[in-house]
């Protein structure tokens, strides 16, 4: 997804009614979950009959090649979109029916990263993070500067890259800058679209350990798409293969690498990584 339409998908996305409360954190075990959702672009059917559940507390990783649907997938789940036919339960609630009014309620319990962070090149980080609760809350600057700072501590930033502008950081800090305004609000559902792509290596297992550390330290649950195969076996505990609209194989990836189907040991054959050292460097979750 590219940048300006992400910020503007995260406006819009961001929209919330002014008055809503605070969603109460779920306990909810299954938090989002597909039934046989498609999606037609002008006659030209992208997701076709995707079954899907998300765990509570849980990372589930979403693979497949480009143009596969896996962007369109987020959307729908993060309530951008509405599906052609099929059920969308967010925490019990399904969204499809839904009017703007409710779908903005339920947007938020969702924090989305976007694949080039979205930050606005214009102003600087503390104006890009402040955002969200600039919109949505009634908080002081002092107040936010303040939450801004916490979040920014904990994702490994110091107060110096508040007056910084996009274009100063590396990768690495955009992703963790769009990481810290998505974290702003709270949500209890974090999704990540390529949050590795365009990144090194290094950085992207760099990247990987911070979704991670973010799940375990906020107890939120993980959506990330990807088509970096060590991102998904380093952080999934349920992975999907998303081929041309449907979904391949689905398990552990253990059960994908190992399991009897080929598509998806093909799959990450051709990756060319080495995911039985990912899986055995793998710490207890
Ligand atoms: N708004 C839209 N209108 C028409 N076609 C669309 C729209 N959004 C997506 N598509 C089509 O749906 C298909 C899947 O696109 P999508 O962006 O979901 O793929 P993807 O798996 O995220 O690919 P990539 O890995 O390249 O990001 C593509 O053929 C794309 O052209
Ligand atoms: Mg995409």
């Amino acid at each position: 997804m590219a940048g300006l339409p992400g910020l503007l998908d995260y406006r819009q996305s961001m929209a919330h009614d002014a008055l809503a409360g605070k969603a109460k954190p779920s306990t909810r075990e299954d938090i989002v979950v597909l039934e046989q959702v498609r999606k037609a672009f002008g006659g030209v059917e992208v997701l076709r009959g995707i079954d899907l559940v998300c765990k509570h507390g849980q990372t589930t990783c979403i693979v497949g090649g480009s143009g596969a649907g896996k962007t369109t997938l987020l959307r729908l789940v993060v309530a951008l979109e509405k599906p052609t036919s099929g059920r969308i339960l967010v925490d019990g609630e399904d969204t499809v029916p839904m009017g703007e009014r409710e779908l903005n309620r339920v947007r938020q319990k969702f924090g989305m990263v976007y694949q080039y962070a979205a930050l606005l090149d214009s102003i600087n980080v503390l104006e890009n993070v402040s955002f969200p609760l600039v919109e949505h809350t009634k908080l002081s600057r002092a107040e936010i500067r303040q939450r801004i700072v916490e979040k920014l501590q904990i994702l490994e930033l110091d107060e110096t890259v508040l007056m910084k502008f996009p274009a100063e950081l590396s990768g690495g800090m955009r992703k963790r800058v769009g990481l810290a305004r998505a974290l702003m609000l709270e949500p209890q559902i974090l999704v990540y679209d390529e949050p590795t792509s365009g990144l090194d290596p290094l950085t992207s297992r760099a990247v990987d350990d911070l979704i991670d550390d973010t799940r375990k330290r906020f107890g939120v649950t993980s959506l990330v798409i990807t088509h970096d195969i060590a991102s998904c076996f380093k952080l999934a505990d349920q992975a999907l293969l998303l081929t041309k609209g449907q979904i391949a194989a689905r398990g552990t990836p253990d059960e994908l690498a190992h399991g009897d189907n080929a598509d998806a040991r093909e799959f990450i054959r051709q990756s060319g990584v080495n995911v039985d050292a990912i899986l055995a460097s793998r710490t207890a979750r």
